[in-house]
């Protein structure tokens, strides 16, 4: 059977760190009150001038490294992200070509914190069409460009940095790689989560606006909701789940849902921690973090859970070789 196989992850984190006292001398807030309220320590900023795609393109390499890919075989390059370096072109274009690549196709995703899974789902289906072989699907973000340091109700919750994985179409005897995902979306909630500017709007990015208790609230409900559903879709049952990745907003969120759906937090990964929310690109670095540390080995099979502004959110299956 033809199926989607993960070969290969790399992950980029820029390399200033930004901690929560450092907040604290700018921001009404404590470490105390961060850390309680969320689990977070601590966050990666990007310097100056550095870009999406510059941290697309680092994970990218290191991806293909691990994959043992040349980049010459990627026909798809697909970047889930809220801060393009641009308005337009895409980022994953920018992306393509700073990898040097001119084959196959190359375009962005646009589901916020879900786009990483989103992102995964359309590679999925372009691979099992034959539409393509081989995908480079990266969640990339420079999301400190979206806060208002100003506000303390959203700037100490999110970072800077990338993840990515090769994706090849591969006949394999039993099913492996993607073996299911469920996506959804519900646009009456958008305005839960979302930044008061855009191109259309005033000609500028704007800065995230959150009703912070009501997302939370949807969080554990939908990402309960979406890992039932496709665990049911894939006839995979809860006890051969290894590991449970979710996105990474706050600690308290992952611990909700691992008690709703009666697994230990021994079995998610967690990296919101030193992370933060790093939206696109929470999945792809916690899944990188798994392999470096060798919690993440071959045979496993993963559950993969994200939501995010739209509001958005789903699941999948991975098996890995
Ligand atoms: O990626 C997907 C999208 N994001 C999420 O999933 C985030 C979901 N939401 C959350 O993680 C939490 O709701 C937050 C971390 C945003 C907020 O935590 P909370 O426990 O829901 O706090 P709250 O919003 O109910 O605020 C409680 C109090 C408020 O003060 P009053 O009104 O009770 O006087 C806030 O003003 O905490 C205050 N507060 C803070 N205090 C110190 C809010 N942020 C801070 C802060 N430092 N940074």
């Amino acid at each position: 059977m033809r199926c989607s196989v993960l070969k290969g992850v790399g992950g980029f984190l820029p390399a200033r760190v930004l901690t929560n006292d450092d907040l604290s001398q700018t921001l009404e807030t404590s470490d105390e009150w961060i850390r309680r309220r969320t689990g977070i320590r601590s966050r990666h900023i990007a310097a100056d001038g550095v870009l999406t795609s510059d941290l697309a393109v680092e994970a990218a390499l290191r991806a293909l490294e691990k994959a043992e890919i040349r980049p010459e075989e990627v026909d798809l390059v697909l970047v889930a992200t809220t801060t393009p370096d641009r308005t337009f072109p895409s980022t994953a274009t920018i992306v393509q070509g700073k990898l040097g690549l001119a084959q196959g196709m190359a375009f962005d995703i646009s589901a916020v914190c879900s786009g990483f899974l989103y992102a995964t789902t359309v590679a999925d289906t372009l691979l099992q069409q034959g539409q393509a072989t081989c995908a480079l699907v990266i969640g990339a973000e420079t999301f400190s460009r979206l806060l208002d340091w100003s506000d303390r109700t959203t700037a100490p919750l999110f970072g800077d940095g990338a993840g990515a994985v090769l994706l090849r179409a591969e006949e394999q005897p039993s099913p492996t790689g993607i073996l299911a995902s469920r996506l959804y979306a519900d646009g009456g909630q958008w305005s839960l989560l979302y930044t008061d500017g855009g191109p259309s709007l005033n000609q500028k990015a704007g800065v995230v606006r959150m009703q912070g208790r009501e997302v939370f609230r949807q969080a554990v409900e939908k990402m309960v909701q979406s890992l039932q559903e496709v665990l049911q879709v894939a006839s995979v049952p809860l006890e051969e789940i290894t590991w449970v990745i979710p996105h990474q907003a706050n600690l308290r969120i992952l611990e909700a849902v691992a008690e709703r759906m009666a697994m230990p937090m021994e079995r998610v990964l967690v990296t919101v921690d030193h992370h933060a929310n790093t939206s696109g690109a929470s999945i792809p670095l916690a899944l990188e973090e798994g392999f470096a540390s060798g919690r993440l080995a071959a045979g496993q099979t993963l559950l993969l859970t994200a939501i995010g502004a739209g509001l958005t959110w789903g699941a999948s299956i991975i098996r890995l070789p």
